[in-house]
C-alpha cells in the first residue's frame, strides 16, 4: 500500500518534471516552469525519504542542513557572471554523487553476499526479502553500476578541468600531446573491458577475486579519460563542452536509479541527460561545428592574438555625445548583446536607452547570438531582468538579412559573435556563424579596449570605416548615451 502510494507520487514527480522542462522552453513560462520542476523535486525527496531501505536519517539530515547552507551562501554570493562555472560545478558534483550512488550499491551488494556466503544460502534469502531486494545485482546490475562510475566520475574530472578553463586556472587554449586520441581510445577500451569483466563475475560466469580494485581501477581509468577528454577543447568550444557534461551527469544519475531500483532517478536522469544532448546539439549548430569536430578538433584559439591581420591599423574613436547624435536620428537601431554587458550589468541602462529612442520614434531590436555571454541564453536572461519585451529580441538567422537595412548597431560588450573574421576559411573560427553587423550602416561598438573576446582572436570589425569605438565600461557608456539621447 505504501510503495503504490510512493509510485504514484514518483509518477506525479515525473510528470511535473516533464511539464515544468516543456515551460522552461519560453523565457515567459520559464519562472512557472523552473517552479513546477522544483516542487517535482521536493515532492520525489520527500517520498524517498519515507522508504522503508533508509538506514541514517541523521546522516541525511546532516546531508541536508550542509547542502541548504553551501546552497544558500553559493546562491546569494556568485555573481551572474560566474554562472557558467557554477553550473559546471554542479555538473561534476552530479555525475561524482551518481558514481559513489553506485558504487556503494555495489559494495553493499557484494559485502552482503559474502556475509551470507559464510552463515548459509536460506539466510541469504531471509535477508534479502527483509531489505526489499534479491541476493545480488546481477550481471545487469553489475554493468549498470560500471556504466554510473564509468560516466559520473568521467563529467567530474572533466567538469573540473572545464572550470579551471572558464576560471582561466588552465588555459584556456587547446593543450594537445602526442598520441592524444590513442591514448583516450586505449582508456576506453580498458574501462569497456573492466566493465565487462564486473557484469561477467556478479552474473556467476567467472570468479571477481577482487571486486574493490577493479572498481577502483575503473573509477581512476574514468578520472584520467574525463581530463583528457576536456583538456584538448579550446576556450571558444566551452559551451558545448558544459552542455555535454550537463548530459552526461543525467546518464549517470539514470545508471544509479537502475543500480538502487529507484524509477523516478532514472526518469529525472533520462530527462537530464535527453535535455542535456539537445542543448549540446543546439550549441553545435551554434557555432557550425559538428559534436566529432569539437571532442577531437582541438579548436578554440591559442590565447594570443591571431586570425586578424590588424596590424597598427588605426580605429575611429567616439564619444558618447557624438554617438548619440547617430542614434537619435536613426530610423532603425539594432542592439547586440554580448558577455560585456553582463560584467557591467548594463541591461537596466539599456532599456532606459531603449525607452528613450523609441520615444522618437525609432525601432528599436536586439539581436541574440545563441552562443552570447557564457551560458546558452544569458543575453535573454538579462534583458528579461531589464523587462525589455521579448518580441524586439531577433535570433541570429532573422538578425543577419536585417543588418544591411538598418541605420546603427550599437555592439555592448560583444566581440567573438561579431567577428566577421569568421568569414574566412583560413581563420582559426571559420565557419562559425556570426551575427554580421559590419553589413550596417553604422556600427558602434562599446568596449574597454581592443583586446579580443573569450576565443582569444582579434576583431578586424574594429577597424573598418564605418565602425565607431567608444571605449567606455558598458553600464557607463550606454547610461551616458541615454543622457545625451535625452538631450538630442
Ligand atoms: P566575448 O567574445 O567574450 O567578448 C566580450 C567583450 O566584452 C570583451 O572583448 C571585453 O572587451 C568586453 N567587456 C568586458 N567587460 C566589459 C565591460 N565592463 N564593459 C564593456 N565591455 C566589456 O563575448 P561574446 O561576443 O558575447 O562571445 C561569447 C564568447 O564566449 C564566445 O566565444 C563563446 O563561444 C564563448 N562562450 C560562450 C558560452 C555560452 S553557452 N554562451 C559559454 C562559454 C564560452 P574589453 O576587455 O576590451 O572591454
Amino acid at each position: 500500500m505504501v510503495e503504490s502510494a510512493q509510485y504514484l507520487v514518483y509518477l506525479l514527480s515525473a510528470a511535473l518534471f516533464v511539464w515544468g522542462l516543456r515551460r522552461l522552453g519560453s523565457p515567459a513560462t520559464a519562472r512557472s516552469g523552473n517552479a513546477l520542476a522544483a516542487l517535482a523535486m521536493l515532492l520525489a525527496v520527500v517520498v524517498t525519504l519515507l522508504d522503508r531501505g533508509i538506514v541514517s536519517w541523521t546522516g541525511i539530515a546532516g546531508g541536508l542542513l550542509a547542502g541548504a547552507i553551501i546552497g544558500a551562501l553559493l546562491a546569494r554570493t556568485v555573481k551572474m557572471t560566474a554562472m557558467p562555472e557554477l553550473v559546471g560545478v554542479f555538473n561534476g558534483l552530479g555525475g561524482g554523487a551518481s558514481a559513489l550512488v553506485a558504487s556503494a550499491e555495489f559494495f553493499r551488494t557484494f559485502q552482503f553476499t559474502w556475509e551470507i556466503e559464510m552463515i548459509g544460502e536460506s539466510a541469504l534469502l531471509v535477508a534479502a526479502r527483509a531489505m526489499g531486494g534479491g541476493p545480488g545485482l546481477g550481471a545487469p546490475g553489475a554493468a549498470s553500476v560500471a556504466l554510473g562510475v564509468l560516466v559520473g566520475t568521467v563529467t567530474l574530472s572533466g567538469s573540473f578541468i572545464a572550470f579551471g578553463k572558464l576560471k582561466g586556472f588552465l588555459p584556456g587554449r587547446p593543450v594537445v600531446w602526442p598520441l592524444q586520441k590513442t591514448l583516450n581510445l586505449i582508456l576506453f577500451l580498458s574501462a569497456v573491458g573492466i566493465s565487462a569483466v564486473l557484469a561477467a563475475g556478479a552474473g556467476g560466469v567467472i570468479d571477481l577475486g577482487a571486486p574493490t580494485v577493479l572498481l577502483a581501477a575503473l573509477a581512476g581509468i574514468a578520472l584520467l579519460l574525463g581530463i583528457f577528454l576536456v583538456l584538448p577543447i579550446g576556450g571558444a568550444d566551452m559551451p558545448v563542452v558544459i552542455s555535454l557534461l550537463n548530459s552526461y551527469s543525467g546518464l549517470a544519475a539514470s545508471a544509479a536509479g537502475f543500480v538502487v531500483g529507484n524509477p523516478l532517478l532514472i526518469i529525472a536522469g533520462a530527462l537530464v541527460g535527453a535535455s542535456g544532448l539537445i542543448l549540446t546539439q543546439l550549441m553545435c549548430r551554434a557555432m557550425n561545428r559538428s559534436l566529432a569536430n569539437v571532442a577531437f578538433g582541438a579548436f578554440g584559439g591559442t590565447g594570443v592574438q591571431a586570425g586578424a591581420d590588424t596590424g597598427d591599423r588605426p580605429v575611429r574613436r567616439t564619444t558618447p555625445e557624438e554617438a548619440a547624435l547617430l542614434l537619435a536620428y536613426a530610423q532603425s537601431v539594432i542592439i547586440v548583446p554580448g558577455y560585456g554587458l553582463a560584467v557591467a550589468q548594463a541591461q537596466h541602462e539599456v532599456r532606459k536607452l531603449m525607452d528613450l529612442l523609441q520615444a522618437r520614434d525609432v525601432q528599436v531590436r536586439f539581436a541574440i547570438h545563441p552562443v552570447a555571454g557564457r551560458m546558452p541564453g544569458h543575453m535573454n536572461v538579462l534583458l528579461a531582468e531589464a523587462d525589455i519585451p521579448y518580441d524586439l529580441l531577433v535570433d541570429m538567422d532573422d538578425a543577419n538579412p536585417e543588418f544591411p537595412r538598418t541605420d546603427v548597431v550599437v555592439v555592448v560588450g560583444a566581440n567573438d559573435v561579431v567577428n566577421p573574421v569568421a568569414r574566412d576559411p583560413g581563420s582559426p573560427i571559420a565557419g562559425m556563424p556570426i551575427l554580421d553587423v559590419d553589413r550596417a550602416r553604422s556600427v558602434v561598438v562599446i568596449k574597454r579596449s581592443l583586446s579580443p573576446g573569450f576565443a582569444g582572436i582579434d576583431n578586424p570589425l574594429f577597424y573598418n570605416e564605418n565602425t565607431f569605438m567608444l571605449f567606455m565600461d558598458a553600464k557607463e557608456a550606454v547610461s551616458s548615451l541615454a543622457r545625451e539621447v535625452k538631450e538630442a
